[in-house]
């Protein structure tokens, strides 16, 4: 029988397959079940069945009835993408979801509360000095009365509030307060997303347990600014958000914690120069979706890299081996580690801190010096260590050999190797032909086994290589 998953179908499909499930008032997967029975057994079959989770209609009173639906507290902060954050509150109704919102003073100089409150319909929450909420600590109510937190946009300013603890206004109270996940929508100029001081307080929130979605890449709203900063979408915040509310994960990999490495890194020059490699970051994004399908609690580390980012996946974005290095070991402990991204061996030791001219006196001479090798690093750890540990090797020549003797090197559990010479279109491509390489067991002659896959799509790969990694893993132990 074919295997397909909503995944894998093309976004416009999918985009209209989540609109027709989200009118009926069932997920995705029941909407395509009910589909597939309506073609196989008449309409009369599915006519009978009523839908889970029917979608609230307008309500027509102003005191909404939410009991049973998921609510979303949605923190609008203080940029020019607030704009979107109206049209997120509709994505997020549209999911059965019920929501209340808060915005910062800057918030209100972008859009209104009225209009955030007639979206919800409910009130905007403003004012932590609030008469009319406060006289029962309506903050604290805020922050616990909710399944989840959105903070979309999420300034640069608001998220060094939150790193540093601060609660000097209604919106960092709450936060400050809760108990509740989550989840960051960042959006701000690209110079701000990859100031240092906003990437220490990414790291800080990643690792107080705050959830990411984006930034993506693209135009900024500002004339000829482009890059990475602009906030996810709203209907991938929403499909984040949705992933968030779930039940408690199932699945094979349920009760497991996977670290993932993707893409490539960039290695610094000067300020506006780097080295870097043709990594896609498709392989270790598909592995991350596919782990976090099948239940794992995912971190997913990436290089720079044009992907979105996957849904119930926790994404850190990096730039260096160095930075990704941080990371990882910022990351431990955990169950399972796979190191799918394309690390640059070197760095230049020499980097300039302004931009190096061109001078008539020659070319500049770059120092190349070796870069920390996260692989082996993670693999020899004496405290700490994943129980299984999976890196990749990408190889233009003597594939096997090369694979074999990184295995035995790095000290690794499995190796994934491919092929990544041009005529294979594996860099940046949709398709991968991998050979698994695991350490042959001790009654065998051999001391590596090799399993080589058929030429698959890189969600394939990432499927069989969650359901091998689930097999070997076995039920985690309570
Ligand atoms: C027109 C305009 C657009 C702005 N857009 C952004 C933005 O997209 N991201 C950001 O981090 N800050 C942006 N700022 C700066 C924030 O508004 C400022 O840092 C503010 O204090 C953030 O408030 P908050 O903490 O309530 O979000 C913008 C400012 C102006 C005047």
């Amino acid at each position: 029988m074919a295997s397909l998953t909503v995944r894998k179908l093309d976004e416009a499909l999918k985009a209209s397959l989540r609109l027709r499930a989200a009118r009926a008032g069932r997920s995705v997967e029941d909407e395509v079940r009910m589909i597939l029975r309506e073609a196989t057994e008449g309409p009369e079959a599915v006519s009978a069945s009523p839908a889970r989770n029917a979608i609230p209609q307008p309500h027509r009173s102003r005191a909404p009835e939410v009991k049973g639906l998921p609510r979303v507290t949605l923190i609008i902060g203080g940029g020019i993408a607030a704009y979107k954050a109206l049209d997120l509150i509709r994505r997020l109704k549209e999911r059965g979801i019920h929501v209340r919102c808060v915005m910062t003073r800057a918030a209100q100089q972008f859009v209104t509360p009225l209009t955030a409150g007639a979206l919800a319909d409910e009130r905007c929450y403003t004012d932590l000095f609030d008469a009319q909420s406060e006289f029962d600590a309506g903050h604290i109510r805020l922050a616990r009365d909710t399944d989840l937190i959105i903070v979309a946009p999420a300034t640069a300013d608001l998220m060094a509030k939150m790193a540093q603890g601060q609660a000097d206004d209604l919106a960092t109270a709450i936060l400050l307060a809760t108990n509740r996940p989550v989840l960051v929508a960042p959006a701000m100029n690209p110079l701000m997303w990859a100031n240092p001081a906003t990437k220490r307080n990414v790291a800080q929130l990643a690792r107080d347990g705050v959830s990411f979605i984006g930034p993506n890449s693209g135009e900024m709203a500002e004339a000829n600014e482009a890059g990475v900063g602009r906030m996810s979408e709203p209907t991938e915040i929403a499909i984040a958000a949705e992933a968030m509310l779930r039940p408690p994960h199932t699945g094979p990999l349920a009760g497991r914690r996977i670290l993932i490495t993707a893409g490539p890194t960039h290695e610094p020059i000067d300020p506006v120069r780097y080295i870097a490699n043709r990594s896609s970051g498709k392989q270790g994004y598909a592995i991350a979706a596919s782990a976090a399908d099948a239940g794992a609690d995912v971190t997913l580390i990436s290089g720079p890299v044009d992907l979105d980012d996957p849904a119930g996946v926790r994404v850190i974005r990096v730039e260096s081996a160095r930075d990704m290095l941080a990371q990882v070991e910022a990351a431990l402990p955990v169950d399972i580690a796979i190191f799918a991204a394309a690390v640059a061996d070197w760095r230049v030791a020499n980097a300039g801190e302004q931009k190096i001219k061109k001078t008539s006196s020659g070319m500049p001479p770059l120092q190349l010096v070796e870069n920390p090798d996260i692989l082996a690093t993670i693999s020899k750890r004496q405290q700490n260590r994943p129980q299984l540990v999976i890196g990749f090797a990408a190889e233009t020549q003597n594939l096997i050999q090369n694979a074999t003797s990184k295995l035995k090197r790095k000290g690794c559990d499995w190796i994934v190797a491919n092929d990544v010479s041009p005529a294979s279109g594996v860099m940046g491509g949709d398709r991968n032909t991998v050979h698994i390489l695991t350490r042959g067991k001790a009654e065998a002659a051999v001391d590596v086994a090799v399993d080589s896959w058929p030429v698959m799509t890189k969600e394939e790969v990432a499927d069989a290589l969650i359901a091998k990694i689930a097999e070997t893993m076995g039920q985690p132990t309570p």
